[in-house]
């Protein structure tokens, strides 16, 4: 008797029949990442989606990550496994709060972090991600005034980057980076007093100034590759430890709990499993549903990252 397929293979053949492509963050699970297509940071996920030229994205990662993919190449059908994966930063920030800011102030220049709702992208002049905020931050004229949203580590930490004083920042903050607390990282220092400190910018500047290095996921992985260090405590997600230990194996990775969930996961993240997934693909639902009009609005500040790099 032939064994029934497993939930991998049911999604194998299916992704295959709908002629889809899997996209999936380094936060996911690691029996969804084996699956996938591609597993990266939310930019190189924005670009592999924006080229993906067959039927289906089916984007594993959180919700606005699928929308942003349905703006970049409209025409596709963007499934996620689950609409609650949400994000705190999205939250934090809404549309009508930066339409009054900017009628305020109007010759300000709003930057967005990828992390927001479409309708902000739709606001917003100029959109970044972690990886290429500082880049995006310098493009902008220098005598502008420069409103970065929502996350207020990321700003704060590209602000000290870019040496920009022109600069406000939104007080949104990520409900996992967030709560590291820095007294766990000098506990964890102590314990492994070898070890690099790589972190994501989402993390206060209590968490960063203990840092070796500092960057998106994908940075954080290509840099711990690269590394003659063979220890690292890495201050993100610990997701992203499935990608760490196949682009550097035999390298030893710590993670520091944080205050909220005394782990280092995202909750939203994890709500995404193989059998969503699946049936996912099999109903094409949840599918992301935007008006032509926001869509054509939220692609301007994409494309302008994008062109910027
Ligand atoms: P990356 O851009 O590094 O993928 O980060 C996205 C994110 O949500 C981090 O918490
Ligand atoms: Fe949002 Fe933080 Fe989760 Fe990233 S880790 S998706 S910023 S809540």
């Amino acid at each position: 008797m032939l064994a029934a397929p497993t939930i991998s293979e049911e999604i194998l053949d299916l992704k295959r029949d709908r002629r889809a492509i899997l996209l999936a963050h380094h936060y996911q699970e690691p029996e969804i990442q084996e699956i996938a297509d591609v597993v990266g940071d939310s930019l190189e996920l924005a670009r592999k989606a924006l080229k993906y030229e067959g039927d289906v994205i089916a984007f594993c990662g959180v919700w606005f990550m699928a929308e942003t993919a349905k703006v970049l190449n409209p025409t596709r059908i963007v499934v996620a496994p689950d609409q609650d994966a949400g994000c705190s930063l999205v939250d934090s920030c809404k549309a009508d709060d930066v339409r009054e800011y900017r009628r305020r102030n109007p010759d300000h220049v709003i930057v967005s972090y990828i992390n927001t709702s479409v309708e902000v992208k739709a606001e917003s002049d100029i959109l970044c991600t972690s990886r290429n905020a500082v880049k995006i931050v310098n493009s902008i004229p220098r005598e502008k005034t420069v409103l970065f949203l929502p996350d207020r580590n990321l700003g704060a930490w590209v602000q000290r980057e870019t040496g920009r004083e022109n600069m406000k920042i939104w007080q949104g903050s990520c409900i996992v980076h967030n709560t590291f607390p820095s007294r766990r990282l000098l506990d964890a220092k102590v314990r492994f007093p070898e070890a690099e400190v790589v972190a994501h910018p989402e993390c206060p500047e209590a968490v960063l100034r203990h840092a070796d290095f500092v960057g998106s996921t994908s940075a954080i992985i290509e840099h711990c590759a690269g590394s003659a260090s063979r220890e690292f405590i890495v201050m993100t997600e610990s997701g992203v430890n499935y990608s760490l230990e196949r682009a550097a194996p035999g390298k030893r990775f710590h993670y520091v709990a944080n205050e909220n969930c005394n782990c280092s996961e995202c909750p939203f993240m994890r709500l995404n499993t193989l059998e969503k997934l699946r049936d996912a693909l099999m109903n094409l639902t949840p599918r992301v549903e935007l008006s032509p009009e926001l869509m054509r609005r939220a692609l301007v500040p994409l494309e302008r990252m994008l062109a910027v790099g």
